[in-house]
């Protein structure tokens, strides 16, 4: 084999072990909302709305359209008060907001890491149902003002 070659061969194995890795992330983070969220949420995010567990399908994404959206998402109860650790918990919300919330996550998004929710555990502020009705305010007043 000549070096070209080689390092074509070595470059496709780096490329398929990152697919492997981004893979297994994934896996893990579905896993977990089937075991810790798909309880109340049920296993295609459309809740039960009637029983005031909002659907996210579709919709959980347009929270980080307003400042303090992000860090809600990552302060609710479900979230807050999983047994996972703040790195296994960013990579639950990025899939919640990439494969139940893909039509509404705004352009641009930068996954959750395990710093941020770290940060966003630290700082839960005490009305997080007032808080829910003030962001939704927010994102009307944004939708009011855009082109849609
Ligand atoms: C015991 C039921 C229950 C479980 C389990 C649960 N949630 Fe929730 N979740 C709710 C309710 C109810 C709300 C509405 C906000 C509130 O009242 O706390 C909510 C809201 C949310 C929201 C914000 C969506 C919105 O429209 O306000 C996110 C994001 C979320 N949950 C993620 C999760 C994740 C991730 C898990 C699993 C780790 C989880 N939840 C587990 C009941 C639950």
């Amino acid at each position: 084999m000549t070096v070209a070659p080689m390092i074509r061969y070595g470059l496709l194995l780096v490329g398929l072990s990152g697919l492997l890795a981004g893979g297994a992330v994934a896996d893990a983070a579905k896993k977990n909302y089937r075991l810790h969220c798909m309880g109340c949420h049920q296993l295609d995010g459309t809740g039960s709305p009637e029983n005031g567990i909002p659907s996210m399908r579709d919709e959980v994404g347009h929270f980080l359209r307003v400042p303090e959206g992000r860090a809600y998402l990552s302060q609710v109860p479900g979230t807050l008060n999983t047994p996972l650790s703040d790195g296994e918990t960013a990579e639950l919300l990025n899939w919640v907001m990439t494969n139940i919330g893909r039509a509404s996550i705004p352009a641009g998004f930068k996954p959750y890491t395990a710093d941020d929710v770290k940060t966003y555990r630290a700082t839960v502020p005490q009305d997080i149902p007032g808080m829910r009705v003030r962001l939704l305010k927010q994102l009307e007043a944004v939708q009011i003002g855009s082109v849609r």
